[in-house]
C-alpha cells in the first residue's frame, strides 16, 4: 500500500513541484513504484517539469468526472519503469472535492509504494484537497524570511490533519551564505519551525529542469532525501562543505562576485 505524501509550502515558488518530481525520480531509481500526482488544478505544471506535457491525454479531473479510469490517466515517465505521472487534467465542470481526490489516490494506492502529492501554493481549498488525501506531509521552505513565515503557518494548519508525520525540506540553500552567516542554516530553520529536518537541497541552476546530471550536488542531495524517506536513514546534504577551508573561501568570494 502506497505511502501518500503531500508536498506543500504555503508560499508559492519555493520548489514543491521540483521536489515532487526529483524525489519521484530518485524513489523510482531505488525500485519504489511511484506516482507523482499533480493536485494544483489551477496552475498545474508537474507535466512540464516532467517533460511530459505533450503526452498527457487524461488527468485527475477526467478520472473524477468519469471520463476515464485512474489507471488510464497514469502516464509512464521515461525516466524509469517505476515512475508515473497523474497530471491534474485540463478541465473540470464542477468544483473538485477533497473526498473525490482522496478516492482517486486511494484507488491507486494498492499498486504503488509512493504517491507524491504536489500541492498548490496557499492554504485555501487546493491545499485542503491535497492534504486531505495524504497520510504524511513534507513542508518545503527556502531560507528566506517570507517563506519561513508561511511555512510556520502551514505547519500550524497541518496539525489539524491526522497525519502520521510532518517533516521539513529546506530548498534553494546557498552554502556560501550559510557559511558567511548571512542566512539561517537548515538546522536552525528546523529548530525555529519545530519540525524534523528531512532534507537539504542546494540552490542549483538548470539541474532541476530535467538535465539530471547524476553527479551534481543537487542530485546527490535528492538521493539522500529519497533514502531518508525510503530507508529511514537520516543523512543530510551539507551545503557548506564546498565553502569551508582555503579553496572554500575562494569559491565563496567568486560566488559573491557573480
Ligand atoms: N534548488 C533549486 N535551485 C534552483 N532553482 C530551483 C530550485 N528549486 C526550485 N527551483 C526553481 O524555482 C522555480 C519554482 O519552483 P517550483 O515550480 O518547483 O515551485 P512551486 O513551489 O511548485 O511553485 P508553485 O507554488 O507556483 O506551484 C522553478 O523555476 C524551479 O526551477
Ligand atoms: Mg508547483
Amino acid at each position: 500500500m502506497a505511502r501518500k505524501i503531500v508536498i506543500t509550502s504555503g508560499k508559492g515558488g519555493v520548489g514543491k513541484t521540483t521536489v515532487a518530481v526529483n524525489l519521484g525520480r530518485c524513489l523510482a531509481a531505488l525500485g519504489e513504484r511511484t506516482v507523482i500526482a499533480d493536485t494544483d488544478f489551477g496552475l498545474n505544471n508537474a507535466d512540464v517539469v516532467c517533460g511530459a506535457e505533450e503526452r498527457v491525454l487524461f488527468g485527475m479531473t477526467d478520472v473524477i468526472e468519469g471520463r476515464c479510469r485512474a489507471r488510464q490517466a497514469l502516464l509512464p515517465l521515461e525516466d524509469s519503469a517505476n515512475l508515473f505521472l497523474l497530471a491534474a487534467g485540463k478541465t473540470y465542470e464542477r468544483p473538485l472535492s477533497p473526498q473525490a481526490v482522496r478516492l482517486v489516490l486511494d484507488s491507486l494506492a494498492p499498486r504503488f509504494d509512493y504517491i507524491l502529492i504536489d500541492s498548490p501554493a496557499g492554504i485555501e481549498g487546493g491545499f485542503h484537497r491535497a492534504c486531505a488525501a495524504a497520510d504524511e506531509a513534507i513542508v518545503v521552505t527556502t531560507p528566506h524570511i517570507s517563506s519561513l513565515r508561511d511555512a510556520d503557518k502551514v505547519v500550524a494548519v497541518l496539525k489539524s490533519y491526522r497525519l502520521k508525520s510532518v517533516e521539513l525540506v529546506v530548498n534553494m540553500v546557498r552554502g556560501d551564505m550559510v557559511a558567511d552567516g548571512e542566512v539561517l542554516s537548515p538546522n536552525e530553520i528546523a529548530g525555529l519551525l519545530k519540525v524534523p529536518l528531512l532534507g537539504v537541497l542546494p540552490q542549483e541552476d538548470g539541474v532541476f529542469l530535467g538535465e539530471r546530471r547524476r553527479s551534481s550536488e543537487g542530485q546527490r542531495a535528492f538521493r539522500m532525501l529519497a533514502a531518508n524517506i525510503a530507508k529511514g536513514t537520516r543523512r543530510l546534504y551539507n551545503p557548506t562543505g564546498r565553502y569551508r577551508g582555503f579553496f572554500g573561501s575562494i569559491r565563496r568570494s567568486l560566488k559573491k562576485s557573480l
